[in-house]
């Protein structure tokens, strides 16, 4: 019996791509068709995804692309949905998710830790903690994978995350792999250049011989400081990047916004550039309070807002 026959494929109208893209990656690559996106994203909110994808290596996820790239298929690749909308209708093609171990690894080297796309932030300012690594413990309090990080240039607590990387491992859509230093790929204010059209593999982070009780001392001291200013319930982290002018979430206080609400979504009273999902939420009212949000920034304050969230999918 061949790999692919052993494969669970849930038949549905993409069974067909699945099918056909199983002929072209190993076993241990994991293919669903009809995918919930929503429990997927820290939002909880969207459809689902055609196909979701969780290729099982390096070699796996080159072979996805360029499938994708064949078939004309639209294809993103899903971190640990953090920052991300998916609308209600869901994403028709294949959302890649580089969730499997060989995309998660955390390895410490001297004071440098090699990390894969698919390892939590988290995961990371813990590792560099336990080995006495200091400067990135504003990781902590981002509740994304070093992937998506990458992508936005992810920060917190005066922080962001290309301040620490020495170079990051890209494969652009036809399947080729390059290692890239920071100069190199265009890195602004949450935002990379580069990784809009590549994809993060991984990253070699930099930090400084440090004293393990001092890290953990920052590191409590910055989730703290998170706790006390940023609501617990579900969100998609901060909605708009900060204009130069003022903060966003002291802009939208500032126009007295916080707890207005349409449907299931509302603007959280702890912070005022978080939308949180009180239950039964749906993307459209998520989108509908934005732009009321931008709207009213624009009309009153003369300030555009831009959107940090990503959004991506279809409305119906
Ligand atoms: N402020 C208010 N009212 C509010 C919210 C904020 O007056 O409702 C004031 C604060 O008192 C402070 C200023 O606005 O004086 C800035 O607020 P804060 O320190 O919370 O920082 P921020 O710029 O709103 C940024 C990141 C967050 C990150 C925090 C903590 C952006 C868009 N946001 O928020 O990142 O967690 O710093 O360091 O850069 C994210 O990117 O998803 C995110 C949550």
């Amino acid at each position: 019996m061949s790999h692919q026959a052993d494969r669970k494929i849930e038949t549905a109208v993409p069974g067909k791509t699945a099918e056909a893209l199983s002929k072209l990656v190993s076993a241990a690559t994991m293919i669903s068709c009809n995918e919930p996106l929503a429990k997927r994203t820290t939002l909880r909110v969207g459809g689902p995804a055609d196909l979701l994808v969780e290729p099982a290596s390096e070699a796996d996820l080159a072979q996805t692309v360029q499938f994708c790239q064949q078939q004309s298929l639209p294809f993103f690749i899903l971190g640990r949905g953090s920052n991300l909308l998916v609308l209600d209708g869901g994403f028709r093609g294949v959302v890649i998710a580089l969730t499997q171990p060989e995309f998660c690894r955390v390895e410490v080297d001297g004071h440098t830790l090699l990390c894969g796309a698919g390892a939590k932030l988290k995961v990371v300012a813990n590792e560099a903690r336990r080995q006495a690594i200091t400067g990135l413990e504003f990781l902590e309090g981002i509740p994304g994978s070093v992937g998506g990080g990458l992508r936005m240039n992810a920060g917190a607590m005066g922080g962001a995350l290309f301040d620490v990387v020495a170079s990051v491992r890209t494969m652009d859509h036809t399947g080729q792999v390059r290692e890239l230093p920071p100069s190199a790929m265009s890195v602004e204010y949450r935002r990379c250049g580069v990784l809009e059209k590549h994809i993060a593999l991984g990253a070699v982070l930099c930090g400084r011989a440090g004293e393990q009780t001092q890290i953990q001392n920052k590191m409590q001291e910055f989730s703290r400081k998170r706790w006390s200013s940023q609501p617990a319930a579900p969100s998609a982290g901060c909605l708009f990047k900060n204009p130069t002018e003022i903060p966003a979430g002291k802009l939208i206080d500032e126009l007295g916004l916080k707890g207005t609400r349409v449907g299931g979504a509302r603007v959280a009273l702890e912070h005022g550039n978080f939308i949180v999902n009180d239950g039964g939420a749906t993307a459209r009212d998520v989108c509908a309070l934005m732009q009321l949000i931008q709207q009213r920034a624009r009309a009153e304050r003369g300030l555009a807002l831009e959107t940090e969230v990503e959004i991506v999918g279809s409305d119906v």
